[in-house]
């Protein structure tokens, strides 16, 4: 498994295939696994960074708090020791709210954004509080709890019908999570700022996806995002939820792999 060392902690990646950079960040609580249906599909014409953020996976998991920030500062920090200037930064999810962090912070080495199944929003006071209540729970019971109250969230009711066992092998590989890094993740989410702002200044092609079926980042929430960003594409995958890249690969690869030709164009 490589490994860099960042900010005095290891952080575990992937690297594979050839072509136009692109770093995917994975969502909550999941690993930098997730990708593995775009980096395969997709290494003719994308080299791929996968990583685990810091608390997940093989990366270290300090104690928090954890920030968005932070997050951000910690992929810049892969990307200088890859010699990696400008890339495509793919966010699903909290890894969405990652992006929008590393994009306010270091525009200059962002080439395009892929956003999906994320929101720019941020939380509810009442979502807010579920969170702090569920870190409670975690550290009384651990990483279980966590899975087990975002599983149902994170697949859409086609892929909960017709793919359980889909669910079930995500589900195992959410488990190997540590319980500290999943503290760290759902305070980071329950702080992170609002983006609503930030849409209008994002100067940057951008491909907006959304699993029809999400109920975590719905379409209608896709949909205003993209209006939002000036240079940005919304591509909704059908009979797909939360989780879109794993759920119909096939759509979101499509989707992907024309927006990375024509931004190669
Ligand atoms: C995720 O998939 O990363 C989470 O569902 C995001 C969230 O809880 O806001």
């Amino acid at each position: 498994m490589p490994f860099a060392t960042i900010n005095g902690l290891r952080l575990v990646y992937d690297v594979r295939g050839q072509g136009i950079p692109v770093l995917w960040i994975h969502g909550f609580p999941l690993g930098r696994w997730l990708w593995d249906p775009q980096v395969h599909a997709l290494a003719d014409i994308a080299r791929s960074i996968a990583v685990d953020l810091r608390g997940f996976g093989g990366s270290s998991a300090p104690e928090g708090p954890y920030t968005m920030e932070t997050y951000a500062a910690d992929l810049r920090g892969l990307l200088d020791t890859l010699g990696v200037d400008r890339v495509v930064l793919a966010g699903l999810s909290m890894g969405g709210y990652v992006a929008f962090a590393f994009y306010a912070a270091y525009p200059e080495r962002v080439r395009a954004l892929i956003l999906a199944d994320t929101r720019h929003q941020a939380d509810t006071p009442e979502a807010r509080a579920n969170r702090y209540a569920l870190i409670e729970r975690i550290r009384a019971e651990g990483t279980p709890v966590a899975v087990e109250a975002f599983l149902p969230r994170l697949f859409g009711a086609t892929t909960q019908q017709e793919r359980p066992e889909l669910v079930e092998t995500l589900r195992r590989k959410m488990l190997t999570n540590p319980a500290a890094g999943l503290i760290g993740a759902l305070q980071a989410m329950a702080e992170r700022p609002d983006r609503t702002e930030l849409l209008p200044s994002i100067q940057v092609p951008t491909l907006v996806i959304v699993g029809e079926e999400d109920a975590v980042a719905p379409p209608d929430l896709a949909r205003q995002m993209a209006e939002g960003i000036p240079r940005a594409r919304l591509v909704v995958i059908p009979r797909a939820g939360h989780l879109a890249n794993v759920e119909a690969p096939e759509a979101f690869n499509e989707a992907v792999r024309a927006f990375l030709r024509e931004l190669e164009a």
